[in-house]
């Protein structure tokens, strides 16, 4: 099975602890397969000694230490094996999650765009969490199980293999049991997976669009749809319940009457001489150490299919290409900012071209306003230039250096974004502002904050600086959002800088300051200005036109609208 050759690999690192802990495991099994011998012994000593005196002679009270001591020996064994085992399994799980965030975190922003973000997040809780409980609750607690059941069947072969041969039988016919059973439990598993993910992803977007769902009065319905998914749930666990609660009964009533069989039988040998009282209770006591792993065989099934379901998903994840390694290229030196688009185009997934055609210079330090339509790539520009997304033909250089072919880290330290949709994390203003930076000063941090017309409102915050700004900065204005975006991409002072509606929610005032800062920086840096707002426009040393895709209009700003 491939799967458990990838869930080895995980396992390699830990060879040592595994390989201590299956000696410990064995072990363990073995002081549990003497216990039915000694048991033996004891009944032969008895036997012999019952008909002189009391239970309390000395080679009785000798072989009764002995087993004492096997007992304690098994004990401190599975303490050893559960601890060594369980600190193994939890490092192997927790190496998982971790290879599990760094891949997720590698792949390209498309793979997010095409799926529910709930399905991603249900990997990382429900499908390891199921993982874990595989590998240090079951998993580990079978090894030893079916060392145990494989060394009593050894010996009872060795005791009378005529009786042996019954419970072999017996092990097909638990095996049919788990086929059926199996042909309903995998597709059952399967269905409550899907529909749990189903449930964290309309949680998790919900609970996202709460305004949304209270200025439109949502709430009912969204309750309804939420709860008609936790109720499907319920549905398929029911149905799940049934085959289990079904499945370990049958199957310990067949082991029973396996014994039954046996005790039947052995009854006959043992009158016709065929076998001694000490044979026949040492061959009990494997018998009830076989139908041990019977009990609880319906779980173990159970958490075996769901293991595998959340497995699959896992690999398929893990298999999906990243966005190549940060420092996989040529590394692009502090560029000069001219930008080169060379017939490029572009389409997402599944839909018309975003992009045709389009081509475009823009010299260093000149600052290009682009124009047109929602919708008419312009963004997508933006996220082309810094390989968000790759052509699908054509080429974007950068000093005359194709950026297909330069480091991401590179290409991306050297350009500052103000996205269209502001990103800001739950932290204090001053680490939003740091973000792109490492270990900037407080004094360089004011300076952005100035620079971005957020320095004011800053200042007014109740903790300045150190305010929390809330979930994705609920806690500031939109105006406020977007200038510590800016501040943000300013304090990084990238050779090349993306405006994207940069300052569509500030005040006119705010936004003249703004433009006439950039004017008077005396470090000249390439602007890619996406706006729809004249003010904006006028700042720029060209506009570029998109409608479609494509590039239908360029020309220079008019001299008298540029204020120098
Ligand atoms: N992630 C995506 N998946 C699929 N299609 C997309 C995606 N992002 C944008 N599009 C589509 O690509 C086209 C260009 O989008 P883009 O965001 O570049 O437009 P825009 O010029 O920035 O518009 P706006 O002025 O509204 O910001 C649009 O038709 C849009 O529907
Ligand atoms: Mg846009």
């Amino acid at each position: 099975m491939s799967d458990f050759r990838a869930l080895l690999s995980f396992a390699a690192p830990y060879r040592a602890a595994l390989a201590l802990s299956a000696l410990l495991m064995l072990l363990e099994s073995t002081a549990a397969l003497v216990v039915p011998w000694a048991g033996g012994l004891l009944t032969d000593v008895l036997l012999k000694s019952g008909d002189t005196s009391s239970a309390g002679t000395a080679p009785v009270r000798i072989v009764l230490l002995g087993m004492l001591g096997l007992f304690v020996l098994q004990a401190l064994l599975k303490f050893g094996n559960t601890y060594i085992l369980g600190n193994a399994a939890d490092r192997i799980v927790s190496d998982l999650k971790i290879r599990l965030y760094d891949h997720l975190q590698a792949l390209p922003l498309a793979y997010y765009q095409q799926r529910r973000l709930g399905d991603t997040l249900a990997l990382l809780t429900n499908d390891v969490y199921v993982l874990t409980g595989f590998i240090s609750g079951t998993a580990l607690a079978l090894v030893p199980l079916l060392f145990t059941a494989g060394g009593a069947v050894v010996l009872m072969f060795r005791i009378r293999p005529a009786l042996a041969l019954l419970a072999v039988i017996l092990i097909p016919v638990f095996y049919l049991l788990m086929k059926i059973a199996g042909r309903r439990m995998r597709p059952l598993s399967g269905q409550i997976q899907g529909e749990y993910a189903g449930a964290v992803a309309i949680a998790q977007e919900n609970l996202g669009m709460l305004p949304a769902i209270k200025t439109f009065t949502r709430e009912n319905q969204e309750s309804a749809r939420y709860r008609g998914q936790i109720e499907r749930i319920f549905r398929l666990s029911v149905k799940q319940r049934g085959i289990y609660a079904a499945l370990d009964p049958l199957a310990q009533l067949i082991a029973a009457m396996g014994i039954v069989l046996v005790l039947a039988l052995a009854s006959s040998d043992l009158a016709e001489g065929r076998l001694a009282p000490a044979q026949l209770v040492s061959f009990l006591l494997y018998a009830a150490l076989l139908t041990r792993p019977v009990a609880g065989l319906a779980d173990v099934y159970g958490q075996t299919q769901m293991t595998r379901g959340a497995f699959a998903r896992l690999r398929q994840a893990m298999e999906e290409p990243r966005e190549p390694a940060a420092d996989v290229g040529i590394p692009l030196q502090e560029v000069s900012g001219a930008i080169e688009f060379q017939s490029v185009h572009f389409g997402y997934e599944g839909r018309p071209a975003a992009l045709e055609e389009v081509d475009l210079r823009i010299a260093a330090g000149e600052t290009v306003a682009i124009v047109g339509p929602n919708g008419a790539g312009k963004s997508t520009l933006g996220h082309l230039l810094m390989r968000l997304h790759e052509p699908s033909a054509g080429k974007i250089l950068i000093d005359g250096i194709d950026t297909a072919t330069v480091s991401l880290e590179s290409l991306r330290r050297q350009i500052g974004v103000v996205p269209q949709h502001v990103l800001l994390f739950n932290a204090t203003v001053r680490d939003n502002i740091a973000y792109g930076r490492p270990e900037p000063s407080p004094e360089e941090i004011e300076a952005a904050a100035r620079a971005a017309r957020a320095h004011d409102f800053i200042s007014a915050l109740p903790q300045g600086y150190d305010t929390m700004i809330g979930d994705r900065g609920v806690r500031l204005s939109g105006g406020q959002q977007q200038r510590l975006a800016l501040a943000r991409a300013l304090l990084k002072d990238p050779p090349i800088l993306i405006l994207d509606e940069a300052t569509a929610m500030f005040d006119p005032q705010g936004e003249a300051e703004f433009l006439q800062a950039c004017h008077d920086t005396p470090r000249r840096r390439t602007v890619l200005l996406i706006t729809h707002r004249p003010a904006s426009l006028a700042a720029a040393d060209r506009i570029v036109r998109m409608e479609q895709g494509r590039i239908v209009a360029m020309h220079p700003c008019k001299p008298a609208q540029q204020d120098t």
